[in-house]
């Protein structure tokens, strides 16, 4: 299994706040990028007088963010999205000033309010003159911003202003390092998840084969959501023409009982089975060396075998992962249908949703309730994205009270 950066696809807002130090978080957004993070700078009006916005933007890739009240800003992606979509907040450098408003829960401008509104992780790397690190109030606010945010130095030695002692920024790559280190890794750290996508091929000669419409997006989806919340994921997808998502193992297969064979083939210690693929149910029961021809071939008569039903055979073996839960893509009594199915299959949940005139397939927009044995619940419409990072949570803490 490759070993990826807590940072790979993380959503970072690094706050710049205003001190010479700004210079050294230049290097530090291009080196979280360098990781794999989507860094969006918000910066204050003071950080603007040290570096251009255009600097972050040119590094970043993005606009950077400065003020409260700019309309189009809100227009966009406005402060309370802002503070959603973060996974960590990072203020560096962090001025005094900044820090105290931190510590006291004031919010006068964009960043401290993102701060405010934002229940990610936070972190700051302080910098300042030596006697203003020192200063008791400052320290009193070092103080209130402990167990409420990290702390990364700051360092010592000589300072822009020429003053030797502690308040120097700590340098691009230990910030990271450092976060990189002592972060928690999500809702599903240390758990390993393993996906199926998108459809089998189920030949009938070496050129022809049944199949079904599946796109493999949600499967796909949830393999990405999955490692941002910190598994490790192995996905073991049907053909379909999609990107591996960075930090995910991929294991590709053709037919239902290749991906029953590689499903079984990982399946030790394994926490968390999402079978999201649409596994042909049946299969020719004899795959014709030649191409079928219509003059000379009985075209009236495929004969069909039943295909392994590979989540059931997950749920009811003796290395069952700790969750196992299914999809039901149903046309109609979409409820009732996906009941019968986490009862027949043995499953721990089963997300349902309409595929009624073939809306789902190959979409990014979804919309799913996650049926459990007790109770339903219904996840809010979004993208497939969205709703995979919905289910991914819930399930995460179901799994944190049977582990
Ligand atoms: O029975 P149905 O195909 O509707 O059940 C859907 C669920 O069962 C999905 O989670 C799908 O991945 C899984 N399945 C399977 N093997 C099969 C058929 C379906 O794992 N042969």
């Amino acid at each position: 299994m490759t070993q990826t950066s807590w940072f790979q696809n993380k959503h970072i807002v690094l706050g710049v706040t205003g001190g010479i130090a700004c210079y050294k978080a230049c290097e530090l957004a291009r080196e979280l990028g360098r990781r794999g993070a989507i860094v969006q700078v918000v910066m204050t009006e003071a950080a603007t007088a040290f570096v251009s916005a255009l600097t972050f933007q040119a590094l970043t890739g993005r606009e950077v963010k400065i003020s409260m009240l700019d309309p189009k800003a809100e227009a966009g992606m406005g402060h309370i999205e802002l503070a959603r979509w973060a996974d960590l907040i990072l203020v560096a450098p962090c001025t005094a000033n900044t820090m105290a408003q931190l510590a006291q829960g004031k919010a006068p401008d964009l960043l401290t309010t993102l701060w405010t509104a934002a229940a990610c992780e936070k972190a700051i790397a302080p910098a300042m003159n030596q006697q203003m690190w020192k200063h008791p109030e400052t320290q009193a606010n070092l103080e209130r911003l402990h167990g409420k945010a990290q702390i990364i130095g700051p360092d010592s030695g000589v300072q822009a202003c020429g003053d030797v002692g502690s308040g120097r920024m700590s340098e691009a790559l230990d910030i990271a390092d450092t976060l990189e280190k002592t972060l928690h890794r999500g809702p599903l750290a240390g758990t390993h998840v393993v996906i199926t996508a998108g459809p089998t091929h189920e030949p009938i000669d070496p050129v022809r084969y049944l199949a079904n419409r599946s796109s493999g997006k949600m499967g796909f989806a949830l393999a990405e959501a999955a490692n941002r919340l910190g598994a490790t994921v192995t996905l073991i997808a049907g053909p379909v023409h999609l990107e591996t998502p960075a930090g995910v193992s991929r294991i590709d297969v053709e037919t239902a009982s290749d991906m029953h064979a590689s499903v079984h083939s990982v399946l030790d210690g394994v926490d968390l089975f999402i079978g999201a693929a649409a596994v042909c149910d049946m299969r020719p029961a004899a795959v014709s060396d030649q191409k079928l021809k219509k003059s000379k071939d009985d075209l009236s008569q495929i004969a069909l075998v039943e295909n392994p039903d590979i989540i059931q055979s997950v749920a009811t073996c003796s290395n069952r992962p700790t969750l196992v839960i299914g999809f039901a893509a149903e046309t109609e009594s979409v409820l009732e249908h996906a009941r019968q199915k986490l009862t027949a299959k043995s499953l721990d949940a089963i997300i349902a949703n309409c595929v009624s005139g073939g809306e789902i397939f190959g979409q990014d927009d979804t919309q799913v309730t996650v049926v459990y044995s007790d109770h339903d619940q219904t996840i809010a419409a979004g993208t497939k994205s969205e709703v995979s990072q919905e289910i991914l949570t819930t399930l995460s803490q179901l799994l944190s009270k049977r582990i």
